[in-house]
């Protein structure tokens, strides 16, 4: 596995628009494709409106292939959870800032357990909210639509955000990732990377094109 630095271009296939049906030959498809990571969205129905799997599937892909698992929680209680999802074999554990949780404590235990650590936050909240941590995360994920569901319209009041979280990266010396996920397409990806990011998390638009589908 080649590691990244955040001036490198990653490109994240979001497994929840496959077809859960076949997700080995799914990841396959992504991994041949050109995917860096993969990113695997996981939705308990209580922090997001939508269920979509745990630490089963997330282990189920790691045993499948050996590309860096992006395992993107979308949970009330990541702090509960998070052994599961290790053990599950994530490369990489992103937490939300606005859920249950002491965050300080859950970004410590997700390095101490081995893995990179990452924040997420959603469109309506503020940067201020993830201050605090900079300098505990790998990874910074600017939500690009509220979380949930994919395909959904990418939103463009995030950009200042992304430029924002560069800002505050190259003023403080750190260095981490900054991801986009939600509506991130060929028309939308430029404006992101415009901004500031290097990570780009893509679900419809990789998992339903067609250039894709014949690989
Ligand atoms: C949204 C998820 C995304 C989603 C992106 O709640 O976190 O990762 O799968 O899907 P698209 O690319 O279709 O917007
Ligand atoms: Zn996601």
């Amino acid at each position: 596995m080649i590691p990244r630095t955040y001036q490198d271009r990653v490109i994240a296939p979001s497994l929840l628009a496959a077809d859960f049906g076949r997700i080995q030959e799914e990841t396959s498809r992504a991994i041949h494709a050109g995917a860096d990571w993969m990113h695997l969205d996981v939705m308990d129905g209580h922090f997001v409106d939508n269920i979509s799997f745990g630490p089963a599937v997330v282990q189920a892909v790691h045993e499948s292939n050996d590309i860096f698992l992006d395992v993107h929680l979308m949970i009330s209680r990541p702090d509960h959870y998070l052994p599961r999802f290790v053990a599950a074999g994530a490369d990489l554990i992103t937490v939300h800032v606005e859920a249950d949780h002491d965050v300080a404590q859950t970004l410590r235990r997700i390095r101490e357990a081995g893995c990179q650590a990452g924040l997420a936050l959603n469109p309506a909240t503020p940067m201020e909210s993830v201050l605090p941590y900079l300098d505990q995360i790998d990874l910074l994920l600017c939500m690009t639509v509220v979380p949930g569901f994919g395909g959904q319209a990418f939103m463009d009041e995030v950009l200042p955000k992304i430029a924002l979280a560069a800002q505050w990266r190259h003023e403080r010396g750190l260095n981490y990732h900054i991801e986009v996920d939600g509506g991130i397409g060929a028309a939308t990806a430029p404006k992101a990377l415009a901004a500031g990011a290097n990570v780009l998390v893509a679900g419809s638009s990789t998992f339903s094109a067609h250039l894709i589908r014949c690989v």
